[in-house]
């Protein structure tokens, strides 16, 4: 039977949650590639999963646990930039066009199940409702899994040579997943 999943957006307790899913996304990463990986869970607490910052995460729950979550941000257009500042440089209320997701996670023993097909619907939701024009992800060619998910939500890609920009326009109501129209 498929469990029974709650997609919402991130609230202050799921803090330790999170952080031992970013655990074992970081022991993965050291598997696949036979390496240590610096960790980057100091970053997690004091930048993305800080509310005054301008992350924005996304949870999945089974049965009252955290499974996977996905961290997006509104961004200024390109990577460097978009590093430089965790709090955005514009005037309260104004946003920018793009909306980026940076890194989605779904613990093993629940993944093929939908959950992060779901965390992403939620998020394109999110942002077409907030106004963003484009939302998009970069992803590297080995993240086969990644990539069909993203791609079987209809995003354009383009090839950045050792990884793709995929992106969805939120202005035409016909490109957004799922959305039918009369025009
Ligand atoms: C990439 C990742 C997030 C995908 O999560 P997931 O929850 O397994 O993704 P989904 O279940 O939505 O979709 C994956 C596949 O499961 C399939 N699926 C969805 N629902 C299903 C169901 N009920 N039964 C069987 N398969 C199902 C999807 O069709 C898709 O199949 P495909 O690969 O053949 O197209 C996960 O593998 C992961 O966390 N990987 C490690 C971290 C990572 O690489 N993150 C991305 C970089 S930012």
């Amino acid at each position: 039977m498929e469990p029974d999943v709650t997609i919402r957006e991130y609230r202050p307790k799921d803090l330790e949650p999170v952080l031992g899913l970013v655990r074992e996304l970081e022991a993965e990463m050291a598997e696949k590639f036979k390496t240590r990986i610096k960790s980057g869970l100091e970053d997690y607490r004091k930048r993305y999963l800080n509310p005054a910052n301008k992350y924005k995460t996304w949870v999945a729950e089974v049965d009252k646990k955290v499974v996977g979550y996905l961290i997006g941000y509104p961004s200024l257009g390109t990577p460097e930039i978009d590093t430089m500042y965790d709090i955005l440089p514009l005037p309260p209320g104004r946003l920018p066009a793009e909306f980026y997701m940076q890194i989605t996670f779904v613990s093993r023993p629940y993944r093929k199940k939908g959950i992060s097909t779901r965390l992403h619907e939620a998020v394109t939701d999110y942002a077409k409702k907030m106004g963003f024009r484009e939302i998009y992800a970069c992803i590297a060619k080995w993240n086969d899994p990644e990539l069909r998910v993203i791609r079987s939500l209809k995003f354009h890609s383009k090839d950045l040579g050792y990884r793709y920009r995929l992106s969805l326009k939120l202005e035409d109501p016909e490109s957004v997943a799922g959305e039918k129209t009369n025009k």
